[in-house]
């Protein structure tokens, strides 16, 4: 059985990298706009976080994605499941994410939206896993890295519990 079993990372941490985050991103796109892409669920608390901290014009929108594949690396496949309502063609565009594992939910939603042609599109992210990446990704504003755990709380969920947790925690087998 799993366990909420340990805090990884305080509220007062997460909120203090989030706010750090964001001042670097208000910083490089001073004088423009930016399109928030919040993607769903688990991104949200960060994007709501991080945007909510930014001192640059944003506007919002909201993505779901689902990946799925027959186990081998090759044929992994990433689905839109609810797209953004936007054209962001010409927009500076920022993907906001829990975490990235093996980069592949990511990946393929980065390379679907670049199709859109969008003036830049970057990716921030709050967690990262570099042990376990299987795809080459690269995220442009990253929050933590994170030890191979699994990890719940600030969006990121056990079986769709725990996403309110406004702290990180480590779910282990007890
Ligand atoms: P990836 O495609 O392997 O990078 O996985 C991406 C998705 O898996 C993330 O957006 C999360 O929803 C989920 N995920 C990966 N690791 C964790 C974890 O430790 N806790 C909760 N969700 C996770
Ligand atoms: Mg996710």
């Amino acid at each position: 059985m799993y366990k909420l079993t340990k805090e990884l990372l305080s509220k007062q941490a997460v909120e203090k990298r989030i706010l750090e985050m964001a001042k670097e991103i208000s910083r490089d796109y001073e004088g423009r706009e930016i399109l928030a892409v919040f993607v769903l669920k688990g991104g949200v608390y960060f994007a709501s976080e991080l945007t909510k901290n930014m001192t640059i014009p944003v506007r919002i929108d909201f993505l779901q994605a689902s990946s799925y594949g027959d186990g081998t690396v090759s044929t992994k496949n990433v689905i839109i499941k609810r797209d953004i309502e936007e054209s962001i063609e010409g927009k500076d565009v920022i993907i906001m994410e829990d975490i990235i594992d093996t980069g592949f939910t990511l990946k393929g939603v980065m390379d679907i939206l670049r199709e859109r042609k969008p003036a830049s599109l970057k990716l921030a992210a709050l967690l990262s896993k570099p042990s376990r990446r299987e795809v080459d990704i690269n995220i442009d504003y990253l929050g933590f890295e994170v030890p191979d755990e699994f990890v719940v709380g600030y969006g990121m969920d056990y079986a769709q519990n725990y996403r309110n947790l406004p702290y990180i925690g480590v779910m282990e087998e007890v």
